[in-house]
């Protein structure tokens, strides 16, 4: 059945000209079958580059649009379109313009994870890859608004010794981890470290022995000498760092001790049969206004060239 589905999208694929960009929080079946998997720098990278008349975007709402704001002339389709973002909900157009009247001397630099109209207000997009160098490359005096999450924001203010003013929002998936949990597996796995991602929160953060964005997690598990490691993150990436390192073990932060729901319910809505569906009838196409896209496109691009 599965292999069925996987020829007739490739099939559609090849028929329409059409490629599936998937983010690393994806199941593993959907990793396997795209023709790029990566973390949301590397994904705005990849589809700024693409050929293809139509991007299949297999992540979140707000990863397509930024697919479809760098390629207004193409079809970009996602398979679920409720596949949300608690993060960037969090985190309304019309509440964070009022927010920004408070701070007019300040520079707006927003996460990727945020709708295309909240992106307008902003100077400089960054993702957790980019984060840091980016704000490295402005002023010190510079006062800066970062949105929407607070966690992020609170590591760059402590990484880079800045006084962000910080919109007070976060992920729910990265949120909910806490120490007593990390406890618990440290005392079960010895010396083993912890790698964390930066929407965690700063308690967790305190913990890591390493932090980074989901590229950067997994390609510390590449070159570092540990054979294992706790992973304070979403579970989807898993799949890439025991691919890379296959005889490494990976043990993942639960989100408390009854549940191991460190899913993101929002990735994890697409699916195979999604994919083809939208393939097939090219349904679920991201529609962003022309205005949205020209003004949006600035701070995207910004981010780009500084990353
Ligand atoms: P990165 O892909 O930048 O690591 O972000 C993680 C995330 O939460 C994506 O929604
Ligand atoms: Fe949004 Fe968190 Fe899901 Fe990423 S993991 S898409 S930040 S809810």
């Amino acid at each position: 059945m599965k292999k069925n589905i996987i020829t007739n999208i490739n099939r559609l694929k090849t028929e329409k000209n059409a490629v599936i960009l998937a983010h690393y929080y994806q199941v593993a079946e959907i990793q396997e079958l795209a023709d790029f998997v990566g973390d949301s720098l590397a994904l705005a990278q990849a589809a700024e580059k693409v050929q293809a008349d139509i991007i299949v975007f297999a992540g979140v709402h707000f990863m397509a649009e930024t697919a479809k704001i760098l390629n207004p002339n193409k079809k970009v389709l996602i398979p679920d379109m409720n596949a949300g973002c608690s993060l960037a909900d969090s985190c309304s157009a019309d509440e964070f313009e009022l927010f920004l009247k408070k701070y007019p001397e300040h520079i707006v630099l927003t996460y990727v994870n945020a709708s295309a109209r909240v992106k307008v207000l902003s100077d400089i997009i960054v993702t957790s890859s980019n984060a840091l160098k980016i704000v490295n490359q402005l002023p010190a005096n510079q006062k800066i608004v970062f949105a929407p999450d607070r966690n992020l924001g609170a590591y760059i203010n402590a990484a880079t010794g800045r006084n962000m003013v910080l919109w007070n929002g976060s992920c729910h998936v990265h949120d909910q981890l806490e120490t007593e949990s990390i406890i618990n597996l440290k005392l079960k796995y010895p010396n083993v470290p912890l790698i964390a991602h930066p929407e965690c929160k700063g308690p967790v953060l305190e913990m890591a022995d390493f932090i980074g964005s989901t590229q950067a997690l997994l390609n510390f598990t590449k070159i570092d000498n540990n054979q294992s490691y706790i992973v304070a993150t979403e579970g989807g990436i898993i799949h890439q760092m025991k691919k890379a390192s296959p005889n490494k073990s990976f043990f993942v932060v639960p989100a408390n001790e009854t549940c191991n729901c460190n899913d993101c319910i929002y990735m994890k809505m697409n699916t195979l049969e999604k994919i083809e569906h939208v393939l097939e009838t090219e349904t679920n196409e991201i529609f962003i206004d022309d205005e949205i896209i020209i003004a949006s496109l600035k701070p995207l691009k910004r981010m780009l060239q500084m990353s």
